[in-house]
């Protein structure tokens, strides 16, 4: 073929995506620092209603999770999706319209979640405006992906696309089902759902929110971006098939465990628990898959920091998948049900896997869509520890915060009495609020370290032909 790759594909829109990938991250890690900052010291909040806590928490969960890893996901999809189906996007007008959309519901967001307009349903905060919105941009994401697998030139169709695939698909279902609800003003409505329906339906959307936002996406990442790094082939293909039909067939039955001990049907609680411990099956099926890509090709890990990003985002994927299931067990969810124990499980995936994947997938994609070299590995060596590091301080706290908030909450002396007041409890979980603080101030300056090597790449002058081989230093 004698086109270029500029008039083959259409990659202006990944660049846009990539690039607020970096902004959203930066955004998103700065207000979950700050609200980790008012745990500490809570006067924080300067008494201002749009910089409390309650009102920052929903703003940070939203930002990182729809703006960052929605970019990243955007970004990342339309780029495989052109690479391994050797055909142009759909619609470039589609596209467009699709990353512009995206940014208005994120400012919208970023507008009205610090006014507490909020439906106050976790991860889907949002108003009914803004929900048809959400609706109209994501349909045009559907037609855009599919159209483009639709005119394939390989018959074939990659697994990282299965994956993509499956992860637009639902969160639509997800979104909508969830998302049903009665206006009575322009910035208020009510769901149809009542009580524990309510509940059921919240809590299906929520995980799945996690199955298929948090996880099969960045699945999708990890089948192109760790073989493409590591230029090595998927490990077993055969096994990226099991994986993908037993992941997305388990985890739409897990939901339940995050309501245990609740008004729930009891068969409905035990039935979310056996599913939830199945998952550990394909997930880990999965992480070996990923982490199997590099045999034969260990040695690139002590040279290549990009690669280490992307293996160690999977080894952490391994770990919260293994705690996971380990938390739906009843018994275990009686003590780290409403301590930070869930905290540090969830950031063990959204920091450890989600996060670290993404910025990965972003140091082999901007040098390439830019066409230049990056600008220092060295800095990307430096991000790499700093965020590794922040990482363990973050979820080590929290765990250990966790464990010792349970503990101390169920303990009863002799005559049946608690043996801690309330206060006590977050006396004692002070120190450990600090270490956290301290993990996301690491997290948060690795990825500023990030954000000026990639603008120094886009804006520095080491040739193109370089680029494609983006990380010289890495070459032998
Ligand atoms: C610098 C990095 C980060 C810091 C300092 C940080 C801090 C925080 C804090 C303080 C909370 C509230 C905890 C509580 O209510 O007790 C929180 C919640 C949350 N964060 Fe982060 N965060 C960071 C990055 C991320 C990223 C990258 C993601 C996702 C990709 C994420 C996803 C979440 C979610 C889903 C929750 C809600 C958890 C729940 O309700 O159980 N965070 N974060
Ligand atoms: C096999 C896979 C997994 C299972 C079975 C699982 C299970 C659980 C359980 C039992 C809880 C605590 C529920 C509660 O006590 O309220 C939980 C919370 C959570 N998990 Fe996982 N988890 C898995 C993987 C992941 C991954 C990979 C991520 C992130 C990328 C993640 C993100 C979350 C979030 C955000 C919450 C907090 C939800 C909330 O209360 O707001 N989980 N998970």
């Amino acid at each position: 073929m004698t086109a270029t790759a500029a008039e083959t594909y259409n990659d202006r829109v990944v660049r846009q995506f990539a690039v607020m990938t970096i902004v959203w991250a930066i955004v998103g890690m700065a207000v979950g620092v700050l609200i980790a900052a008012q745990l500490v010291w809570p006067a924080l909040n300067f008494d201002i209603p749009w910089l409390t806590y309650s009102r920052l928490r929903p703003l940070h969960t939203n930002a990182v999770i729809f703006a960052f890893g929605g970019s990243a996901l955007f970004a990342t999809s339309y780029y495989v999706v052109q690479r391994t189906s050797h055909v142009r996007l759909f619609s470039d007008g589609l596209a467009a319209f699709t990353f512009w959309g995206w940014q208005l519901v994120i400012v919208l967001a970023a507008i009205t979640l610090p006014l507490g307009i909020t439906s106050s349903k976790e991860y889907a905060e949002l108003e009914w405006p803004i929900d048809i919105l959400i609706t109209i941009v994501w349909v045009a994401y559907a037609i855009v992906f599919f159209g483009t697998l639709a005119r394939r030139r390989v018959r074939h169709i990659y697994v990282a696309n299965w994956f993509y695939a499956s992860y637009i698909l639902t969160i639509a279902i997800l979104h909508v089902v969830n998302n049903i609800e009665i206006p009575v003003s322009l910035w208020k409505s009510y769901s149809v759902y009542a009580g524990v329906q309510d509940a059921m339906v919240q809590w299906w959307y929520g995980h799945n929110a996690v199955g298929f936002f948090l996880t099969a996406g960045f699945l999708g990442m990890m089948y192109y971006f760790i073989p493409k790094q590591a230029q090595r082939p998927v490990y077993s293909y055969r096994l990226s098939i099991v994986h993908f039909w037993s992941l997305i067939f388990t985890y739409i039955w897990a939901g339940p465990h995050h309501l245990h001990y609740t008004a729930l049907p009891e068969w409905t609680q035990s039935l979310g628990m056996v599913m939830s411990l199945i998952l550990l099956a394909p997930s880990w099926g999965g992480m070996i898959n990923g982490i199997m890509t590099l045999s034969g090709a260990w040695h690139k890990l002590r040279t290549d920091p990009v690669l280490r990003f992307l293996i160690v985002a999977v080894s952490f994927y391994g770990m919260s998948t293994f705690e996971g299931p380990m938390m739906s067990i009843k018994t275990v969810n009686a003590l780290s049900h409403y301590t930070d124990w869930t905290i540090g499980h969830v950031h063990s995936g959204a920091l450890g896997w989600v996060a670290m994947i993404s910025l990965g997938a972003m140091y082999y994609l901007i040098p390439r869509l830019f066409g230049r070299a990056i600008y220092s590995v060295h800095l990307i060596e430096i991000h790499f520890w700093t965020s590794t590091i922040g990482i363990v301080l973050y979820i080590a706290s929290m765990w250990a915060a966790g464990v010792m908030e349970g503990l101390m909450w169920r303990a009863v002396n002799d005559d049946g009495t608690l043996s801690y007041s309330f206060i006590e409890v977050v006396e004692a979980t002070h120190p450990f609020y600090l270490v956290r603080l301290l993990g996301g101030l690491l997290f948060l300056g690795g990825t500023l370290i990030m954000a000026w090597n990639l603008w120094r790449t886009v804006a520095g002058a080491k040739p193109a032909e370089a680029a494609v081989v983006p990380l010289p230093a890495l070459a032998h």
